[in-house]
């Protein structure tokens, strides 16, 4: 089954390009980059990785992104992801990035974009994996640090074709974030948001009607209101789901729990992604195989999330 379902062509829609950054590599850009990481080896970090909920994760996760300081070492990152892609039949991503993550260290936002943008160059010229890129603002920033990221990005518009909204969900809403979507939107930029992956559904019905967006990262709160899931039904808007990201962070309790085939069956276009595999346990076809394991999921609907995937694509 593993073979098979890694062999399906498929798109990833929710992919965190600092989240794929292997503990391998971590520390080999820690070593290059003369940084002292507070972990001894590689299995040292590896069991770091058990997490409550999203913020543990994340101050980890932001931890680990000190490693990447020049444009090599983002090039690196993208490349080695875009290679396990190839290996999974992964046909079309759109990954996500988080300048302020690097900027507020110091970093330059051009190292970041530009070695970004050369891997995903190659891969489409070298592996024929086409891609585009999502710029996502840090949602635990005040908006004010939004709009001068969305500033320093203007002149690198062709670089990246949305805006997202990512980082810590509970106390900080789409509505915080209405002014400087409505500037990306009035630029040509599509929108996509995090919601409903620890917030209420409440953030998912601001993210469609203040922040206009194309799809809904992660979403699986949307199960609580019955209203939004037709909305989500008639609308056929995408939701980018997580499965193992979603049991890591104990979104849902154990994988038997999760809502994402009752979602599909129901007419929801619901999407298999890693969201940060380096950090969750898997690329995109170790979620699918969690599903045929945990929720006895069939070839007929892995056939139809991945067709989901593709369908679901907003960059070409
Ligand atoms: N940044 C990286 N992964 C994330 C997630 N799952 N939710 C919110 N922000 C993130
Ligand atoms: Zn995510």
């Amino acid at each position: 089954m593993y073979e098979w379902l890694n062999n399906l062509p498929k798109a990833e829609l929710h992919l965190h390009l600092e989240g794929s950054l292997e503990p391998e590599l971590m520390f080999r850009l820690a070593e290059r980059n003369k940084i002292a990481l507070p972990w001894k080896d590689v299995d040292t970090l590896r069991q770091a990785y058990a997490f409550n909920n999203l913020q543990e994760f994340l101050d980890l996760y932001y931890r680990g992104a000190d490693v990447l300081r020049t444009e090599q070492d983002f090039y690196d990152l993208t490349w080695a992801y875009l290679q396990k892609c190839e290996e999974q039949d992964v046909v079309h991503t759109e990954p996500f990035f988080d300048p302020q993550t690097h900027t507020d260290r110091g970093v330059p936002f051009e190292a970041v974009l530009n070695g970004i943008s050369a891997a995903l160059a190659d891969g489409r010229e070298l592996l024929g994996i086409s891609s585009g890129l999502i710029l996502s603002f840090l949602r635990h920033l005040p908006e004010e640090e939004a709009f001068k990221t969305l500033e320093q990005a203007l002149p690198y518009r062709n670089a990246f074709f949305a805006v997202g909204l990512d980082s810590s969900e509970v106390g900080h809403p789409p509505s915080k974030f209405q002014r400087v979507f409505d500037k990306a939107r009035a630029e040509g930029l599509l929108t996509v948001a995090h919601a409903g992956e620890e917030g209420p559904p409440e953030y998912i019905w601001q993210a469609l009607d203040l922040l206009k967006v194309s799809r809904i990262d992660h979403g699986v709160r949307a199960a609580e209101d019955p209203k939004l899931i037709a909305r989500l039904i008639e609308e056929q808007i995408p939701l980018t789901v997580c499965p193992l990201s979603n049991t890591k962070l104990k979104v849902f309790s154990d994988m038997r729990q999760h809502n994402i085939l009752d979602l599909l069956e129901q007419g929801v276009k619901v999407t298999v992604n890693s969201d940060d595999p380096a950090y969750f346990g898997g690329y995109v076809t170790e979620n699918f195989m969690a599903l045929h394991d945990s929720l006895g999921m069939t070839e007929e609907q892995a056939r139809r999330l991945a067709q989901n995937s593709l369908d679901a694509r907003l960059a070409y």
